[in-house]
């Protein structure tokens, strides 16, 4: 079955949140929702003033994406709730539900700051009509803004690359139900899969070829799901195939999956290759992990030298300390202070919860959720997905860049015998 015809494809179900005062017209209006065949729903009533009070300071409970309002014939019950949501800085779209068809209502409803006025009982075709209006225009925000394409890179080897990389994808599809694939840059070592305990049949090795036209069908054929329901494009079977995957593959693929997915981690393992600089040419974020060790600094001031020669405007590189242990003699102070770059991130040194992930071959969520560690991955997700105005965008110069680019890696390859 195609990817993009499952349920999951038809992206993240619309939230709609139902305010109104009397039940019955609730669970009316409720049924008539859940009886749309598009978009897909999740439906909640009066819920919002529940969450808010459970979730206290929680900046990530997730916001209802449409707010409908049910508003009384005679007393203009609702529209203060319309005003109120009307106000806000990230407001939902916002529906008024009216009992009857009476143009003074309908104008006090927009004055109040309704986007839509719909009659009750609710009429299929003018719901799915208003619906599909804000989950397209979801859609085309969610493009635009982006964050897509995520790098995970080290020079230092054993930082955490692949279980960084994973444990990001998890936190961005368990905790925020984002359609999430990986790619296993670290062509080589090939570790992402097992660690994520897939045994892939399909390897990037099948869409090679100078010629190879790769589209979403043919990608899907070689992805793998893991038993968390995130893909996983696995690197060849063989040593020696890695030799054998061009950039133009990297490119291709990464271009076909930012299209087919809400969010493609890739793990670039720790050395610089055409192939990593193309998936870092394509990237909306590019995270490099090092601990709190002298050679961690040594190797990070290694990649921000290559990196600033490789001239990638697009995107600034965000430093993270994995295995972050803060009784360390070094502080994270002080290794930014040596980087002369900030700290972005910090992820938990937890030795003991990693090796029973290791061990039991299931994933840090269903090991350890509540633990500091898996805390740490859910924060960053969500600041993957609320700021991506962090991430410096120029507008890429697109061919040049790659002449560029192809330039200094081929220079770099002679003089330092970088392994592609
Ligand atoms: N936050 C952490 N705390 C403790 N150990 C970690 C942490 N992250 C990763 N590890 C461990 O470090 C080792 C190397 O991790 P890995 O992700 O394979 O690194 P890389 O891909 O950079 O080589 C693994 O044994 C892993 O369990
Ligand atoms: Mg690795």
């Amino acid at each position: 079955m195609s990817l993009l015809s499952r349920n999951d494809a038809r992206g993240i179900a619309l939230k709609v949140e139902l305010l109104g005062s009397s039940t019955e017209q609730l669970a009316e209006v409720k049924a008539a929702l859940q009886a749309l065949a598009e978009p897909r729903l999740e439906v909640t009533e009066n819920a919002m003033a529940a969450s808010a009070a459970q979730n206290g300071t929680n900046g990530y409970a997730e916001l209802p994406d449409v707010v409908m309002v049910m508003l009384g014939a005679e007393d203009g019950t609702g529209l203060d709730q319309l005003a109120h949501h009307a106000r806000k800085d990230n407001r939902p779209a916002l529906f008024a539900l009216l009992p009857e068809q009476s143009p003074a209502l309908i104008r006090q409803a927009l004055r109040a700051g309704a986007d839509e006025t719909l009659f009750l009982p609710l009429n299929p075709a003018d719901t799915t009509r208003a619906m599909l209006k804000v989950s397209e225009a979801r859609r085309r925000t969610e493009k635009q803004t982006g964050g897509n394409v995520i790098s995970v890179t080290s020079l230092m080897g054993g930082a955490g690359v692949t279980s960084f990389t994973i444990n990001l994808a998890l936190a961005l599809h368990y905790r925020f139900k984002r359609r999430v694939a990986l790619v296993d840059l670290d062509l080589q070592t090939g570790t992402l899969g097992v660690m994520l305990n897939v045994e892939p049949e399909h390897t990037i090795m099948e869409l090679t070829g100078a010629d190879k036209v790769v589209d979403s069908i043919q990608l899907e054929a070689v992805l793998a799901k893991s038993a968390s329901g995130i893909y996983v494009m696995a690197a060849p079977k063989h040593v020696e195939q890695s030799e054998m995957i061009a950039e133009s593959t990297v490119e291709r693929v990464i271009d076909v999956m930012r299209e087919m997915f809400d969010f493609v981690l890739v793990d670039c393992g720790t050395t610089v290759s055409g192939n990593v600089v193309a998936a870092w040419e394509r990237s909306d974020r590019l995270f490099y992990l090092l601990d709190q060790s002298i050679a961690g600094s040594r190797c990070a001031f290694r990649f921000i030298d290559v990196f600033n020669r490789l001239s990638l405007a697009r995107i600034k590189p965000q430093f993270v300390l994995s295995r972050f242990a803060p009784a360390y003699a070094i502080s994270a102070e002080q290794v930014s202070e040596t980087l002369a770059r900030p700290i972005y991130a910090t992820i938990p040194k937890d030795g003991q919860t990693m090796e029973r992930v290791e061990l039991s071959g299931q994933d840090l969520w269903r090991i350890a959720p509540n633990s500091a560690l898996a805390k740490s991955f859910e924060e960053l997700a969500g600041r993957v997905i609320e700021r991506p105005e962090e991430v410096q965008k120029t507008g890429n110069t697109g061919g040049i860049v790659s002449r560029l680019v192809s330039a200094i890696v081929s220079r770099a390859k002679g003089a330092n015998n970088v392994a592609r």
